[in-house]
């Protein structure tokens, strides 16, 4: 059997969307918590899964910056509590990690084995989890992926279909750059990964997973509202503003573009993010 942490986040819920995936059994925070790892790895061994994907994750970013030790447990203490449940039981182990363990610094494309440098708290604990699954070993797979967006949950298009419909006008940043992923498309990628990894544990390792081409995050927006202007809806004009005038608490990185080139190697496939703005609108 297949367990899924997580139940009713994006990547979680593109899981539970998959034919394939109709025996999996998902475990949303009520059933297994990551606030407890050692309860959590228990409660994973006692399932006897032959294969694990962790869709779970503490993902408020800028809340990250108050609740450090919290967002640590979440992200590096289960995963790697999880992972070793893993190792004993010889099965795959498919976790996701985020762009933002990289600095932000523009360059060519992050490959997977450049130096990593986060410049957030989320980013840092992140960093923590892949480290400490990685150490752990067995048929491990780190999917790093960036800008994720689907029709579930809270996410950057989503609110941008709302706010294109609600306003005459959007002020978005146009100066970071990222790949954006549908998740549904990053699902695929884990169900890929783990298929592999059951034949083929030598695979094991950190991989690179977004759609293809990188854009600002007004690029994204202004997509979204060309979506909405192509059904006939009214939608507001995209502003384009830098990042010095939208302070958050946490500082994103600025440079956030994959190289994906190791996971693509696989057959696993990065289609065009814009064909899917339509599928969240
Ligand atoms: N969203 C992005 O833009 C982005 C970018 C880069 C990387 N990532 C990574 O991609 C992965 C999936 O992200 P997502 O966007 O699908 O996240 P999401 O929509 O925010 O969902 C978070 C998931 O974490 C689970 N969770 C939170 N606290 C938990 C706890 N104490 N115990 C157990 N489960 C808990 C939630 O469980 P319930 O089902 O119980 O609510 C939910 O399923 C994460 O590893 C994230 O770090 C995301």
């Amino acid at each position: 059997m297949w367990v899924v942490v997580g139940q009713s986040g994006q990547l979680a819920q593109s899981l539970a969307g998959r034919s394939d995936m109709g025996k999996a059994q998902f475990m949303g925070r009520t059933q297994l918590d990551l606030a407890n790892p050692e309860q959590a790895a228990a409660r994973l061994r006692e399932l006897q899964p032959n294969v694990v994907i962790n869709a779970a994750a503490w993902t408020a970013v800028d809340q990250a910056e108050k609740d450090l030790d919290q967002a640590r447990v979440l992200n590096a203490d289960a995963p790697a509590a999880l992972a070793r449940v893993c190792r004993d039981l010889d099965i795959p182990f498919v976790h996701v990690s985020t762009d933002y363990v990289f600095s932000g610094e523009e360059g060519p494309a992050w490959k997977e084995d450049d130096p990593i440098a986060p410049v957030n708290a989320y980013g840092q604990t992140k960093a923590e989890g892949e480290a400490a699954v990685m150490s752990v070993g067995g048929r491990v797979a780190i999917l790093r992926t960036s800008w994720v967006f689907s029709p579930f949950g809270n996410n950057f298009v989503k609110t941008m279909a709302r706010l294109g419909k609600e306003r005459d006008e959007v002020r978005v940043v146009a100066d970071q750059v990222g790949r954006p992923t549908y998740a549904p498309d990053l699902a695929e990628a884990c169900v890929r990964m783990a298929d592999l990894l059951q034949k083929s544990p030598e695979l094991a390792g950190i991989y690179h997973y977004a759609n293809s081409e990188h854009v600002s995050w007004a690029d994204v927006a202004q997509a979204t509202f060309d979506e909405l202007t192509s059904r006939g809806v009214k939608s507001a004009r995209m502003v384009p503003i830098t990042t010095a005038d939208y302070p958050t608490p946490a500082k994103r990185p600025a440079w956030s573009t994959f190289d994906t080139s190791k996971i693509e190697a696989l057959g696993i496939e990065t289609p065009d993010w814009r064909a899917r703005i339509g599928a969240c609108v």
